[in-house]
């Protein structure tokens, strides 16, 4: 059986086209077995694995464990808010006093970008990045890539516009790498303050009008406004946002041509995008949902193998 050239997943900046193409091969393969009336396959068994949850989530956390239990293994999830973290214990106690219950994989999520990263160099456990501040969020990557794939057959020359807060943004920098991977062409759009310096290093192309940006792209992932990140004002009101990169039908229907609708969620219906467009025909929002359960289910048991 073919491997990941990685023990851990920390990022998509670390993986090659190959495993991405290993991962989207066995997810096909998963996302058959979700559909079925039984959905559960023994490929697991004797795996155990903790979900560290060190920030809010709904969905990454959820299709976690939902993977997790589709694969047989047994799960354990923990969540800071109602843990000994908040009475000092370390990052690393937490995790090793975590592995001394023989834990075998740590999903983790941390608002420290590099968090997973430091982990996997001091404790004795496979880690998966589920979100590291504004680092990387590669199972959404990952899900994002696979949902156009499946839409449109193919990722390469795919043109794709990534929408809204990229600077504090870890699902456009896995977004990003990715689709560059797979052999699409990336665009991202915002306002100049939300575009981050380093972007002219990751050869995208940046657009500041987003008219521009939806008629040059074939899919379009709107990103909400990551306001628990920003320490600072990045634009004059919320208000004027909206009409400069807010998504509505009218917009949509101006383009005179179709385009996919994407977002990670979570939504801020009525900010980057209306509930019209966000629950249209052109919407894959659900779906991508969906794919990420297969994706997660891919990732885990192709690590673990
Ligand atoms: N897309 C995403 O990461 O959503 P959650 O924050 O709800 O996990």
């Amino acid at each position: 059986m073919s491997q990941l050239s990685v023990q851990h997943l920390l990022g998509i900046k670390y993986i090659t086209k190959k495993d991405i193409e290993l991962i989207f091969s066995q997810a096909d393969q998963f996302k058959e077995v979700i559909n079925r009336p039984i959905k559960k396959v023994p490929s697991l068994r004797d795996i155990t694995i903790a979900n560290i949850f060190f920030e809010n989530s709904t969905r990454t956390r959820l299709s976690f464990e939902l993977a997790e239990k589709r694969l047989s293994a047994d799960v354990v999830n923990f969540s800071a808010s109602s843990s000994s973290v908040s009475k000092g214990e370390t990052l690393i106690d937490t995790v090793n006093n975590i592995l001394a219950m023989k834990v075998d994989i740590v999903v983790m999520r941390h608002p420290k970008p590099g968090a997973p990263l430091f982990l996997s160099k001091h404790v004795n456990a496979q880690i998966v990045n589920a979100g590291d501040g504004a680092h990387e969020h590669p199972t959404q990557g990952l899900l994002d890539a696979f949902s156009i794939r499946e839409k449109l057959g193919d990722l390469k020359g795919v043109k794709v516009a990534i929408v809204g807060d990229i600077l504090h943004s870890r699902v456009a920098i896995s977004n990003i790498y990715c689709l560059q991977k797979m052999g699409a062409e990336v665009m991202v759009c915002g306002p100049t303050t939300l575009i981050p310096k380093y972007i002219s290093a990751l050869n995208v192309k940046v657009e500041h009008d987003m008219k521009k940006a939806l008629q040059w792209c074939d899919v379009a992932n709107m990103l909400r406004i990551q306001l628990e990140r920003q320490d600072i004002q990045y634009f004059p009101s919320l208000r004027e946002y909206v009409m400069m990169y807010g998504l509505n039908k009218q917009i949509l229907d101006s383009l005179k041509k179709e385009i996919i609708i994407m977002h990670p969620g979570p939504i801020n219906r009525g900010v980057e995008i209306t509930s019209d467009v966000a629950d249209s025909k052109h919407s894959v929002i659900l779906q991508q949902v969906e794919n990420g359960v297969a994706i997660r289910m891919a990732v885990l048991y192709l690590l673990a193998s």
